[in-house]
C-alpha cells in the first residue's frame, strides 16, 4: 500500500493508493473516521460498478451504510441536488456524527464535499475518487462547491477530507473520453512544475491510455497527488502559489462557457488552453522552441473535439476578460519558463491574441 500526507496542520490527512482495493477500504476509512453510520455519495454510473463493494466493506467493519444516488453530470452540481440531499440527510434525522464518503468523478466529491462542509455546520468527509481526473485532481486540496446558474464553481468553501482512498483499478470502466479529460491534468502537473514527470510521459503515454500497465498508471496517479500536495500545502487557499495550477484554465474556461459547458469535457478544453498558453509562454518567457515543439507533439497525442467555428479569438477575448482571473494588474496568465517551471505574470492583450489565433489555426 502507497501513501502520501496533506500536510495542513490539524487538518492533515492521508493519501491511500492501492489497486484493486475497494473491497478492504472499510477497514482504514473506520480507523481514521470511525462512525456508527456512512452516508455514501454517488452517482448512478458509478453505482453500478463500485457502491454494493464499498457498502459491503464498511457493513464488515460494524457500521451502517447509506447510499444516495445523483444524476451523472455537470448538471447535478448545484443547488437543487444539494438541496435534495439535505432533505434527505435531515428526513434521516442524521446527526452530525455520520461520515459522508464521495465515491465518483468530480462531480460527486465537490458535491458531496460541500454537502459534509455544510451541513449541520461541518461533518466528516472521505473521498474515494473513481474518475482519473479525481483520482489525479479533484480529490485532493479540499475544494469543494456547486455551480450557480451565473459562474460555475462559485459556492462553496476550502473543506478538506479526512481520508482519500484511491484506487487506480477503477479507472477500467471508465468511458475513455474521460480518461482523455483525466490526462490534460496529468500532463499540465508535469508542465508546470516536474520536467522529468513530462519526460516520462512522453514515453509512456501509450501504456496509460490503454490502461495496461497498473504500475505506470499507479505512477502517474501517485506523482499528480504528490505535486498537487505540495502546492496545497504551501497555499491552501489559492492565495498566491496554487493558481499556478490554472495553466491552460483561462482560456480552457472560456471555451468552456462560449460552448455552453455540453461540448468539451473540461480536460479537452484545458488541452486547447495550454497550447495557446504554449504559445504566450514563447513570447512573453522565452520557452525555448525546442520544449513548445515537444508540448505541442504531447497534447495533439490527446484526442479532443475541435474547437467550433463560431468561437473566434474576439469571443473568446471577450470571455476571459470576465473571467475571475482577471485582476488590477491585467489579465494574469501562467506561463511556462521551460518544461516544469512557470511563473506567473500580466500579458497584453495581443500576445492573449495571439496565442488564441496560434490555437485556432493548429486544428
Ligand atoms: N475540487 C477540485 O479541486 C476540482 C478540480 C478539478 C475539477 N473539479 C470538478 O470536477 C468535475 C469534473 O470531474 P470528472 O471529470 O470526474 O466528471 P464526472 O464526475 O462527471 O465524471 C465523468 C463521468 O464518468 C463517470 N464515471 C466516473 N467514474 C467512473 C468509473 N470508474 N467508471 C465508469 N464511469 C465513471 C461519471 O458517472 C460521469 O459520467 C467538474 O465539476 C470540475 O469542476 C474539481
Ligand atoms: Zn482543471
Amino acid at each position: 500500500m502507497k501513501g502520501l500526507h496533506v500536510n495542513l496542520g490539524e487538518r492533515t490527512y492521508p493519501l491511500i493508493f492501492e489497486a484493486n482495493s475497494l473491497a478492504e477500504c472499510g477497514e482504514e476509512i473506520h480507523r481514521h473516521t470511525p462512525a456508527k453510520i456512512y452516508v455514501v455519495v454517488t452517482d448512478e454510473n458509478v453505482d453500478r460498478y463500485y457502491s454494493d463493494t464499498v457498502r459491503q466493506s464498511l457493513e464488515a467493519v460494524g457500521s451502517a451504510c447509506f447510499i444516495y444516488k445523483i444524476t451523472p453530470g455537470e448538471e447535478s452540481k448545484s443547488m437543487s441536488t444539494a438541496e435534495s440531499i439535505f432533505t434527505w440527510l435531515l428526513a434521516h434525522r442524521f446527526h452530525r456524527e455520520i461520515v459522508i464518503v464521495a465515491l465518483g468523478g468530480g462531480v460527486v466529491g465537490d458535491l458531496a464535499g460541500f454537502i459534509a462542509a455544510t451541513y449541520l455546520r461541518g461533518v466528516r468527509f472521505v473521498q474515494i475518487p473513481t474518475s482519473l481526473l479525481a483520482h489525479v485532481d479533484s480529490s485532493v486540496g479540499g475544494k469543494v462547491g456547486i455551480n450557480h446558474p451565473l459562474a460555475k464553481n462559485s459556492i462553496g468553501a476550502f473543506y478538506q477530507p479526512h481520508l482519500v482512498w484511491i484506487d487506480p483499478s477503477t479507472t477500467r470502466t471508465l468511458p475513455v473520453r474521460e480518461i482523455f479529460n483525466g490526462l490534460a491534468e496529468v500532463i499540465k502537473y508535469g508542465l508546470i512544475l516536474d520536467r522529468d514527470f513530462f519526460g516520462y510521459l512522453e514515453s509512456h503515454l501509450g501504456d496509460i491510455i490503454s490502461l495496461d500497465d497498473t504500475d505506470s498508471l499507479m505512477h502517474v496517479i501517485h506523482t499528480c497527488c504528490r505535486l498537487k500536495a505540495d502546492v496545497v500545502e504551501k497555499d491552501e487557499k489559492e492565495s498566491g502559489m496554487r493558481r499556478v495550477l490554472n495553466f491552460g484554465h483561462t482560456i480552457g474556461h472560456a471555451l468552456e462557457k462560449l460552448t455552453g459547458y455540453a461540448y468539451f469535457r473540461h480536460g479537452e478544453a484545458v488541452i486547447w488552453g495550454m497550447l495557446a498558453a504554449t504559445v504566450m509562454s514563447q513570447q512573453a518567457c522565452q520557452l525555448p522552441s525546442s520544449d513548445a515543439d515537444r508540448i505541442r507533439a504531447l497534447l495533439h497525442r490527446l484526442e479532443k473535439p475541435p474547437v467550433p467555428h463560431d468561437v473566434t479569438s474576439d469571443s473568446i477575448l471577450d470571455a476571459i476578460n470576465v473571467d475571475k482571473k482577471m485582476t488590477d494588474a491585467g489579465l494574469q496568465f501562467v506561463l511556462l519558463e521551460a518544461i516544469g517551471s512557470c511563473k506567473i505574470q500580466a500579458l497584453e492583450p495581443e500576445i492573449v491574441r495571439s496565442g488564441i489565433e496560434d490555437m485556432l489555426a493548429c486544428q
